[in-house]
């Protein structure tokens, strides 16, 4: 048996290849303490980076998981989700999105409004969670990343190109 170790990398930046790619799910033996640790790892690169959700693939590990926060009673709390399915989705809305690998563009993308979710926690006991709004919308964004698809694919070939050049234009200048 392999001994379970998730390296993580800075944040990837498109166009990096691993963000293209299909993740993996957690396997049995992968759950526990070591999952446990690569939440805290992930909550706190989303942290640093000001971000309001990170996958896994985003940090060079091509597994089934992500992070992102939810409102809590008074403050942003942070949650997570491992093998995360879309089960059910309810309504359409347009919603403005970033993404922590592409750094300072923005677009209005079709999502869903309320979605039904089935995931497990570190210790692979499975749950249900339905959402709707801000959850929803990062989930359903951060659940793109783990089939290798980004915010941009769900514009047209026109706003792409539009919102791509303008993130090389950026790039080139940092
Ligand atoms: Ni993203």
């Amino acid at each position: 048996m392999v001994s379970v170790r998730f390296l993580l990398k800075d944040i990837l930046f498109y166009p990096d290849d691993v963000l293209r790619k299909v993740s993996s799910p957690v396997e049995s033996h992968e759950f526990g303490s070591p999952m446990k640790k690569f939440i805290e790892e992930l909550y706190s690169s989303m942290d640093k980076a000001n971000g309001i959700g990170l996958a896994a693939p985003q940090v060079g590990v091509l597994k089934n998981v992500l992070v992102y926060k939810t409102v809590g009673e008074k403050e942003e709390v942070n949650d997570y989700l491992i093998n995360p399915k879309i089960t059910y989705t309810e309504g359409n809305t347009l919603v403005e999105e970033g993404c922590l690998s592409l750094p300072g563009v923005f677009a209005k993308v079709p999502r869903s409004v309320k979605i039904t979710i089935e995931a497990q926690d570190f210790e692979g006991k499975p749950f249900t969670k339905t959402t709707e709004c801000f959850s929803s919308i990062v989930i359903q964004h951060e659940t793109d990343h783990l089939v290798g698809k980004l915010f941009v694919d769900k514009l047209s070939l026109m706003k792409r190109k539009m919102l791509l050049t303008k993130y090389n234009r950026n790039s080139r200048r940092n």
